[in-house]
Order: C-alpha cells, then sequence, then structure tokens
C-alpha cells in the first residue's frame, strides 16, 4: 500500500524519497536583476530541512521581457548561473528533489512591469475592474512561438547545469501554455489554433524541446489545469485527452490543478459541494485521469489533514500529494507529519473587506509571499501577518518595478 512516508520511483528512474511535494509558489522574492536572492536560496534550505520528496520553486520566466511578478527569477542565460548553483546547493547530499518551475505569463503579466505583452490571441483578460492592470496582448507570430519554445528547452538545461535535479513546465493557471489550450484565449485560426490537437502542440513542441536540451533521464513534469471552470474554456475532457498524450510523450509526472486569473479555482476549488466536503480540490477529475494514464499523478489544492493525505494515496488515485500554502505556515511540515507532531496544518485565508481584492487573492498571495520572505530572513511564519501589509508589499512591488522598467 502507498503511504505518504514511502518512497516513489519515476519512469526515468528518478526517486522521490516520499510523496509530499511543495507545490510552485511564486515568491517575488528575486533580485531587482531577476537572480535568486540570499533570502530566497536561504527559504529552500528551510524547506528542504523539513525533509520533503519534492521541491518545486516558484515560477521561473524564460524571458526578462515577459514577468508575471515584478521580481520573478529569470533564466535566460548564464548571467545568474552562480546564484543558481547556490541555490540548487540547498538539497545538495540530501536526497530532496528541487525542480524549477517554468513559466512565460503570456496575456497574464501586468501592464505597470511589461512594455508588450504578447498571448495566443489578442484577447484581454475579463476580470471586470482588475482588467485595467493587464494590457490587451498582441497576437504571437510564427516565429515568436518558436521562440519561446526553445527558450523553454534552453531554461531547463541551464537550470540543470546548475544543479536542478528536474523541472516542471507551468501548463496550469492561465498563462502562457494554458492560454494555447484554451479556446477562449486561443481564437487562431493557422495550426496552433482551432482544434484541440492544435491548441496542444503548444505544449507538445515545448515537452519535445526541453527534452531535446535535458537529455532522456531528466524528469519532465508538468502541472495542468483539470479545466479552467470558465464557459468555452478548456474542458476536462479536453484535459484528459491532453495529459493522456503528454503521457504517451513519456513525461515523468503530472501535477493537476485548475482555474485562471479570471477564475482562481487553484486558490479556491471550484466550489462544488464535494469538493468543500472532500477538502482536496480536483479530485474527481484525477480519478477519471487515473483511468486513463499511468503517468504518476500529482494533485494539488486544498489537503489540510493527514487522514485526507493518507486516503487519497492509499485509494491510489494519485502518487504525489501537492501542499502549497501549508508550506509557508509550516515550513518542516513533510518531518512534522511523519513524526505525528502534525495532523492538521491549517492555511487561513486573510481578507482586507475589498470585495475585488478579497475574491482574485490580491491579498492572499502577497501574505503568502511574505510568510516566504520571513523565511528566507531566518523568521518564523506570522500567523497574525496583517491582510494590509501584504496588499502593501503587492502594491510596492508593482509601483517600484514600473518606475525602473518603464
Ligand atoms: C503565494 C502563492 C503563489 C503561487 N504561485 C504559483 C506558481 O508560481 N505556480 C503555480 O503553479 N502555482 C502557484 N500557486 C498555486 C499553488 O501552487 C497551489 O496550486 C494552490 O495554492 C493550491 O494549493 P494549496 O491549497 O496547498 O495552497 C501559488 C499559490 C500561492 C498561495
Amino acid at each position: 500500500m502507498q503511504n505518504i512516508s514511502s518512497s516513489f520511483k519515476l519512469p526515468n528512474g528518478s526517486i522521490l524519497k516520499n510523496r509530499i511535494a511543495k507545490s510552485a509558489m511564486s515568491e517575488n522574492f528575486g533580485t531587482r536583476y531577476h537572480a535568486p536572492s540570499s533570502g530566497l536560496i536561504h527559504a529552500y534550505r528551510v524547506w528542504t530541512k523539513g525533509n520533503p520528496g519534492l521541491l518545486i520553486t516558484g515560477n521561473i520566466m524564460v524571458d526578462s521581457k515577459a514577468l508575471g511578478e515584478a521580481r520573478n527569477v529569470v533564466v535566460e542565460d548564464y548571467k545568474h548561473f552562480k546564484e543558481l548553483k547556490e541555490w540548487a546547493k540547498a538539497v545538495e547530499g540530501t536526497g530532496v528533489h528541487l525542480w524549477p518551475q517554468i513559466n512565460h505569463p503570456g496575456r497574464q503579466a501586468f501592464a505597470a512591469i511589461n512594455r508588450e505583452v504578447f498571448a495566443p490571441s489578442a484577447v484581454p483578460l475579463k476580470m471586470g475592474g482588475a482588467s485595467k492592470m493587464f494590457k490587451t496582448p498582441k497576437a504571437l507570430s510564427e516565429n515568436d512561438i518558436w521562440n519561446i519554445i526553445k527558450r523553454f528547452g534552453n531554461t531547463a538545461r541551464i537550470m540543470k547545469e546548475a544543479g536542478f535535479t528536474g523541472c516542471q513546465i507551468h501548463g496550469a493557471h492561465g498563462y502562457l501554455v494554458s492560454q494555447f489550450l484554451s479556446p477562449n484565449s486561443n481564437i487562431r485560426t493557422d495550426k496552433w489554433g482551432g482544434t484541440l490537437e492544435n491548441r496542444t502542440r503548444f505544449v507538445l513542441e515545448i515537452y519535445r524541446e526541453i527534452r531535446s536540451q535535458v537529455g532522456p533521464n531528466y524528469p519532465i513534469g508538468i502541472k495542468i489545469n483539470s479545466a479552467d471552470f470558465q464557459r468555452g474554456g478548456f474542458t476536462e475532457e479536453e484535459s484528459i485527452d491532453v495529459i493522456q498524450l503528454l503521457g504517451n510523450e513519456g513525461i515523468d509526472l503530472i501535477e493537476i490543478s485548475g482555474g485562471t486569473y479570471e477564475k482562481p479555482a487553484m486558490i479556491k476549488g471550484n466550489r462544488k459541494k464535494s469538493t468543500i466536503e472532500r477538502e482536496v480540490y480536483f479530485l474527481d477529475y484525477i480519478e477519471k485521469a487515473r483511468k486513463i494514464t499511468n503517468t504518476p499523478l500529482m494533485l494539488t489544492g486544498g489537503f489540510r489533514s493527514v487522514t485526507v493525505m493518507e486516503n487519497a494515496l492509499a485509494s491510489s488515485k494519485l502518487d504525489i500529494v501537492g501542499l502549497a500554502r501549508p508550506f509557508c505556515l509550516y515550513p518542516e511540515l513533510a518531518n512534522q507529519i511523519f513524526n505525528g507532531s502534525v495532523k492538521r496544518f491549517e492555511a487561513p485565508i486573510p481578507k482586507i473587506g475589498i470585495h475585488l481584492l478579497d475574491k482574485l487573492g490580491g491579498v492572499e498571495l502577497p501574505w503568502y509571499e511574505l510568510q516566504i520572505h520571513r523565511l528566507g530572513k531566518g523568521k518564523l511564519p506570522k500567523k497574525d501577518l496583517s491582510g494590509i501589509l501584504a496588499f502593501w508589499f503587492s502594491v510596492k512591488s508593482l509601483f517600484i518595478k514600473s518606475f525602473w522598467k518603464n
């Protein structure tokens, strides 16, 4: 029987020493030149001490002209190789895997920090009042598309050379890969849009490019949406077809999530009664996915108790449990679970009472980012950290960056 502390062998032969993974959380903690800061690296030393099987970094951008957040780490050349090697050293000799999550934001790129924004099609985000923070994107040309595909491979190879032990493509949450998959954001009429086969071409070519640059034995994973949960968007049925294709290509680990900036199901679940009752998001989907693929599956979203994790693993619906917010408040969570000192681990949803901000995670995300910054500075997490302070931090980082860049 699978249990949380048992090891897991990926198809390429790499071993994850247990079933707990820290899922990606954008730390917004790079330097102003987009290198990993010493604080960011230190946060990973703290997490490594907690002994999870896998640490996935916050999203790392493939192009410094396409940022999701002001202080993203960007890896497009060897400029920050020394710092990347230092980062990879955080797990050296521990058996903990450290994978970068590789991303391009496409249209989910704040206007304040990006001069030009590109996406599959010139379709703006529809986020009510918050739409003003984003530009209408320009449609990518065929050359631009191939350039980005190469960039994903380039970033993965550099990270591998620096000592990272695998990588993950960010194919979820409405960023560029997910924009290509969704008929709402991809209305192209060429070979990159229209049918599901065409919309899937981008992610498959990214996988192939990374594979050709990192070689056959290096773990490559992907985080993908079970659905966008939007009318006319990427559906569950389509998602099932895509993960089957990725499995056939030889991908090593598929992490399931869901949602976009327009519909942030990744941090709220899809609000079905069954989801709330079961604590975990997207569990219905993973049951269907398990039936059609043997590729290892990881599920992230909502896990807050050891019993639920154990039951999910024992049912064999999934192989790896992904946790994000709990890792900010319980940095040594895996060890605490193994030694029995933690059975439940709550991750609160801080609010400031401004509906639009609270709804879109405008307070919650920076609140958790600030907890990561505390870890990086050698401090303990602070459960009563002010929501207003978190909001101010996100405004400040966007404003200062826009002043520097534009
Ligand atoms: C501060 C913060 C930053 C996040 N950044 C990323 C990211 O860079 N990439 C990603 O795939 N998911 C990101 N997420 C989503 C998480 O990986 C995860 O899917 C979500 O929080 C649900 O898991 P949880 O309930 O265990 O927190 C982020 C979440 C938070 C709270």
